[in-house]
């Protein structure tokens, strides 16, 4: 059913290039909570994601994330792309979490003086408030995935897409990351849909997996 705490999948097929993602998935899943969206490398989960909040089209079918087309979910959808470009490494991280504010709505945007105040905020709720001056680049990967996940937290969104926020991180700060989710589901109420291979970090935190393999998705 198109529920609004749902994934709702009905007869899609999804391609990325010449690779058949999804073929013909008819799915509804619930997404409260943390949603592990696993499979190898290349199954699609990247482009999945993306197809979920409407940068990337459907061959065919009904893709609804929380009861709302992606177009529209998107507006309430915090995402984290998977790795940052070279380009954003010399940027403090207050002005990377900034520059996301207002992202998804039209209209005058905030004056600087509170979005800052917003962004340090943000910074703050993930535990980055002390180095927001430095540039990305010179953080640690701990460190830098606190100040994407502020980012992505910009515009209170309902929903979190993160990407591997989990990859090239020690275990310490995997853990560390992981406990900070574990806090925004539950003390926020966000859901929270992610891809990783770090299962080990993830266990007992889960509320379920969905695996994307040879064109299906299955919970
Ligand atoms: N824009 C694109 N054009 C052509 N092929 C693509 C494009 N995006 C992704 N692919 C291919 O689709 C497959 C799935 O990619 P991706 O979604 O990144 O997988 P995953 O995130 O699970 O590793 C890969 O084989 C990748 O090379
Ligand atoms: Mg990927």
């Amino acid at each position: 059913m198109a529920h609004p705490d749902n994934l709702f999948l009905d007869g899609v097929t999804l391609c990325a290039g010449h690779k058949t993602i999804l073929d013909h998935v008819t799915l509804t899943v619930p997404i409260t909570g943390m949603t592990l969206l696993a499979g190898r490398n290349g199954s699609g989960k990247s482009t999945f994601l993306k197809a979920c909040l409407g940068l990337v089209r459907l061959q065919n079918g009904v893709l609804l994330v929380k009861g709302q087309p992606p177009e529209t979910a998107c507006k309430q959808i915090g995402y984290m792309p998977q790795g940052l470009n070279d380009a954003a490494l010399m940027i403090p991280a207050i002005s990377h979490v900034m520059a996301a504010m207002n992202g998804a709505q039209w209209g005058v945007s905030l004056p600087s003086r509170n979005r800052r105040e917003n962004a340090e905020r943000l910074l703050a709720l993930t535990g980055a408030l002390s180095f927001a001056r430095r540039p990305l680049g010179l953080l640690s990967g701990g460190e830098r995935q606190r100040v994407c996940l502020a980012q992505a937290l910009t515009d209170n969104p309902k929903t979190l897409l993160l990407d591997e926020p989990l990859a090239a991180l020690d275990h310490e700060a995997q853990h560390q990351i992981v406990s900070l989710l574990d806090t925004l589901t539950r003390e926020l109420g966000i859901s929270i849909l992610m891809t990783s291979h770090e299962t080990e970090a993830l266990d007992g935190k889960v509320s379920r997996i969905l695996k994307l393999e040879n064109g299906s998705l299955h919970v």
